[in-house]
């Protein structure tokens, strides 16, 4: 096991977060309709500095990969699986400093992220847990049996993903709740820490991968309670620009369901 260190908090917590320079309306002074005509200035049309030229924003998106298994930025969907299927993260860190955390693991820097999240909810009052982190593409093939023996198979694949086509898979996504009561419901999105999450997981580098409204691109339904790791760069983009989806991000066409 690997210990998640100070230092690897200090890292997490030294994101920053560059803010592109919004555009600036300038006001230009206009032609008189009587040209013989000498207005005085006047001080709201006449700029006493110069004015400010609008910053083209631009963000790198090949920075990473969003093919490899291993790419902090893949992105996996229903008509995106990961290859190879049966991928197996590396390394895996166990979430002990969390509730529920100590039997659920993540890979190292989402780990470490996680828990410099966690310490500022904590520092803010609020509660959080974690019901599921990594599966295993065993895993992940149990729970789909099992929601397809229950809810059948069009209903099931609304809410969860077929073994190789999981976010869990990668290490990179955990499920998270506060009260049990609203565990892995929808409720969840009621609840305060929920509305901090919003706020606040991008400058730990997280996402809310399955928002409300967004089925037919992603293929789930509204999921509160899945976040994923990306990394605090992309995570602020997203939210700077409003950006839902990983997929309108990387420009992919949506995922509603899988080929066959
Ligand atoms: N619930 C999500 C979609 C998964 O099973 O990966
Ligand atoms: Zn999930």
């Amino acid at each position: 096991m690997v210990a998640i260190g100070s230092l690897a908090l200090g890292v997490i917590a030294a994101y920053a977060w560059n803010e592109a320079q919004p555009d600036v309306d300038v006001v230009v002074p206009t032609a008189s309709a009587d040209s013989s005509a000498t207005p005085p200035p006047s001080p709201a049309v006449l700029p006493t500095e110069p004015a400010p030229t609008a910053t083209e924003h631009t963000f790198n998106t090949e920075l990473h990969s969003i093919d490899a298994a291993t790419s902090l930025w893949v992105v996996v969907n229903k008509v995106r699986p990961l290859e190879p299927a049966t991928h197996e993260p590396s390394p895996l860190i166990p979430l002990t400093a969390l509730p529920g955390g100590s039997d659920q693991q993540l890979v190292l820097e989402a780990a470490a992220a996680l828990v410099a999240l966690y310490e500022r909810l904590q520092a803010d009052g609020l509660p959080l847990s974690v019901a599921t982190a990594y599966r295993s593409y065993e895993y992940q093939s149990e729970i789909y049996q099992e929601y397809v023996a229950v809810w059948g198979r069009a209903h099931t694949e609304t809410l969860v993903a077929r073994p190789g086509y999981s976010e869990h898979q990668t290490g990179l996504a955990v499920d998270v709740f506060a009260a049990s009561a609203c565990r892995i419901k929808e409720c969840f999105a009621d609840e305060p820490t929920y509305a901090w999450l919003v706020d606040n997981a991008a400058d730990f580098g997280f996402i809310e991968r399955y928002p409300a409204g967004a089925q037919a691109v992603t293929g789930y339904q509204f999921e509160p309670w899945h976040w994923r790791y990306v990394g605090s760069e992309l995570a602020q983009e997203m939210r700077s620009q409003g950006i839902l989806t990983l997929e309108e991000l990387f420009d992919l066409p949506p995922a509603p369901t899988y080929a066959e």
